[in-house]
């Protein structure tokens, strides 16, 4: 790790504390000299850090950018080690990154890697749509594993990641978001995270999957594109930072991993579910029909009546779904 990474990360666990230049030295095992340039350096990439004489350096409270330490402060001492992070100022996607990661063999399949983001040039949503993701404002982030799992279990954990979100910012902010099938997360009525999992599976065994989950939130996001102005919304007013929420929400998300075929997570889905018992607006391409959300199975599958009575599962993929005016 380059001094530089090591000061920050010291600076990050002491965050809002002052630290002495020559504890910093110690703890990145470097000169003093070489802790100044690495100060200088770090200040240019935009951190504030404060230098006091006599007491040394301390990274501002509010200083809020998504880094691997950053983020690997915020995460629990158990977890830091089984997570590698990487992040980027500007990427097209970090669901594009991790799958050319993956297709040039570089996951280490016993390691999670988490990929974030400041801004993403080509940010992708469901159904080939793409997701606005302005700098400095949202999180967007893809964790990526390999399970040993049938590939409709593996995709199941897009239903976690919504969980994880929701249980995240109830945790960071006591707000309670709501999941709006198949996987967008609202909060007062918006849109305010969306999820995008995609699967590599293996020609040789069907029974490995390496797995993205991409995950874009909202946080102080503003002037959303015209096409999406009247659904999407951000976590405004919430003190969070976006490192803290980053790390939360893949604990959460690391905690189903292990339970891909069990899905604990669905009763917390189904609680939390935004449209049952709710009339809905089913569109598939130009046709759309209205429904009551009845049920949620399983496999993540969507009951619902149709105004003639008659019963249908919808599955993600194929249907997008709308609150029905009242
Ligand atoms: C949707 O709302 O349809 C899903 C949006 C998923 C967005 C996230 S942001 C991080 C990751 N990278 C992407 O390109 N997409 C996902």
């Amino acid at each position: 790790m380059a001094a530089k990474d090591k000061v920050l990360e010291f600076l990050e666990k002491n965050r809002g504390s002052y630290v002495s230049g020559e504890i910093l030295a110690r703890e990145a095992q470097v000169s003093r000299a070489a802790v100044w340039k690495a100060i200088t350096a770090l200040r240019g990439d935009g951190y504030d850090i404060q230098g006091v004489t006599n007491l040394g350096y301390a990274l501002a409270e509010q200083t809020d950018r998504l880094t691997p330490a950053g983020i690997g402060a915020c995460l629990p001492a158990s977890l830091r080690d089984q997570i590698s992070v990487v992040s980027f100022e500007t990427i097209d996607s970090t669901n594009n990154e991790a799958k050319r990661r993956l297709s040039a063999g570089e996951q280490d399949s016993g390691k999670l890697l988490l990929i974030t983001a400041d801004q993403q040039t080509a940010g992708r949503g469901r159904l080939g749509r793409s997701f606005y993701s302005p700098p400095s404002t949202g999180i967007y982030m893809s964790l990526v594993f390999t399970a040993s799992a049938s590939l409709a279990d593996a995709v199941g954990i897009t239903g976690a990641a919504a969980v994880a979100v929701v249980r995240a910012v109830r945790r960071l902010t006591g707000k309670e978001a709501k999941i709006k099938w198949v996987n967008d997360v609202f909060l007062d009525g918006k849109k305010i995270c969306g999820i995008l999992t995609e699967a590599v599976t293996s020609l040789e065994n069907s029974h490995a999957q390496q797995i993205v989950v991409g995950i874009g939130i909202n946080c102080s996001t503003e002037n959303f594109p015209e096409e999406v102005a009247h659904v999407a919304g951000a976590l405004h007013g919430c003190d969070v930072r976006r490192c803290a929420l980053c790390a939360a929400v893949t604990e959460e998300l690391c905690g189903f991993i292990e339970q891909l075929s069990d899905r604990p997570w669905m009763e917390e889905y189904r609680r939390d579910s935004l449209v049952l018992g709710k009339t809905v607006k089913c569109i598939q391409g130009t046709h759309t029909y209205l429904a009551v959300a009845e049920e949620i199975d399983d496999a993540g599958g969507l009951a619902v009546r149709l105004e003639d009575g008659t019963r249908e599962v919808l599955h993600s993929g194929e249907i997008s779904i709308r609150l029905a005016e009242k």
